[in-house]
């Protein structure tokens, strides 16, 4: 599918819009997302999987930005969130609570009782000691909280070791065993309602394989609970689905996804319900960053820009890869590491590879940065975290202002003593 940051005569543009220009105007580094990128992604995924009109809850840990969400609340999508702070960020983008689910495993009483009172669609519950915890909040109000177990299929997402979730060794949700224990006893609790299933195994995921196995592992219980189960009514597969990272990748495509996935779903007679973060978001977004210096080195040349770990850890946490590409067409090359002002070596954007070869005061643009990039950021260094622009078509908006040095201190004391 086509991108929407394209060159036009030698000048990146972000829709149509100069990205040089939004880099003049609001500084760097700068987050500049796609709405209409957005939009199509939530409408192919949306149109793929038709036949079993999903309810699309958009993960808002890979993008959590207030116009992010709004956009994507106006399409339909509801909303998957980990945190009392992202519930709240949902309801005050416009998601309705009737759209969002809660997931997580270490939801605090207080985000208990907020999300209770918010009414949301259901809490996709983590362990038996939550279960209980959520009856008794309930209870206390006068209300049930409604519940999905979050089962673990134990199977392999075939994706990085901190970002798979689906596997026995990993912390999230129960196994089949223990679920089946876990929805006698929600069954027996006077403060919630069973409503469904939830897995989620990992991401990014490249082909509907760990998807169409783990729906075999769990089609069975899901039938049984809808047969004793009257309220028994959701089953959420969670999110994951890979983009393209790499020029040469080839993305999950929708339409596979569905293909695999839907026949294990039809028959089942459940609402069909879906957590994608990255899907949407991931292609939507860059970071534009701007050469500070160039420094050579006996073994490879070192392009530091102004955009470090703090406002996109992925290269340093996973190794994951980013392209990196000029925001003023060139063809020349060099070899090297793209690297940030933090004092880590484990400070880089890129490593060891053939690079634009920019000079001080160019731009580039890291690509694939729309999800798990500004949401990840960090003021290590005291570094402001960096602002974050939309657009659409001719038009492009600040959706939030770069943080200042004051910012940084707010909240800070120093002691009388
Ligand atoms: N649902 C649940 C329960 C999740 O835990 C996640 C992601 C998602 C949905 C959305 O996954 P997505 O469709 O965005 O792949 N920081 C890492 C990714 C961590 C994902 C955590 N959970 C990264 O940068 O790759």
């Amino acid at each position: 599918m086509q991108s929407h940051f394209k060159y036009y005569h030698g000048q990146l543009c972000a829709e149509d819009v100069p990205v040089a220009k939004l880099a003049d105007e609001f500084g760097t580094p700068l987050y500049i997302y796609s709405r209409s990128h957005l939009i199509r992604q939530y409408r192919a995924l949306a149109d793929a999987m038709k036949s079993v009109k999903p309810h699309i809850y958009f993960a808002i840990k890979s993008n959590s930005n207030l116009a992010v969400i709004r956009t994507l609340a106006d399409q339909g999508a509801g909303a998957d969130v980990v945190s009392g702070g992202e519930l709240y960020r949902a309801r005050k983008a416009g998601v309705p609570a009737e759209k969002i689910v809660f997931a997580g495993v270490g939801k605090s009483v207080a985000e208990i009782d907020y999300a209770l009172k918010e009414d949301i669609k259901f809490f996709t519950v983590e362990s038996e000691a939550e279960l209980h915890r959520i009856s008794e909040r309930a209870e206390a109000v006068g209300t049930k909280g409604r519940i999905a177990i979050r089962v673990n299929p134990d199977v392999d997402p075939k994706t990085h070791k901190y970002t798979s979730t689906g596997k026995a060794e990993n912390k999230f949700g129960v196994d089949l065993t223990r679920a089946e224990r876990a929805y006698e006893q929600a069954l027996r609790l006077a403060g919630v309602e069973v409503v469904g299933m939830h897995m989620h195994l990992g991401s990014p995921i490249m082909t509907p394989t760990p998807y169409t196995e783990a729906l075999q592992k769990v089609r069975p219980m899901c039938e049984q609970l809808k047969k004793d189960v009257p309220t028994f009514r959701h089953l959420d597969i969670g999110g994951g689905l890979g983009i393209s990272y790499k020029a040469e990748q080839d993305p999950l495509d929708p339409r596979d996804f569905a293909s695999a996935v839907l026949p294990l779903l039809h028959d089942l007679g459940l609402e069909v319900g879906m957590e994608p973060g990255r899907f949407i978001a991931g292609n939507a977004g860059i970071l534009v960053t701007r050469v500070e210096y160039v420094k050579d080195s006996p073994s490879k040349t070192f392009i530091i820009v102004d955009a470090a770990m703090n406002d996109l850890i992925r290269p340093a946490l996973y190794e994951a890869h980013h392209e990196i590409i000029p925001v003023v067409q060139t063809i020349e090359r060099l070899f090297g590491d793209i690297v940030g002002p933090v004092c880590e070596s484990g400070d880089f954007l890129a490593a060891e590879r053939e690079l634009p070869a920019v000079e001080e005061g160019d731009l580039l643009a890291v690509l694939s940065a729309g999800a798990y990039g500004f949401v990840m950021a960090s003021n290590y260094n005291s570094r402001g975290r960096a602002a974050e622009i939309m657009v659409e078509g001719d038009r492009a908006e600040l959706v939030r202002a770069r943080e200042t040095w004051d910012d940084l201190l707010r909240g800070e004391t120093i002691p009388e003593w």
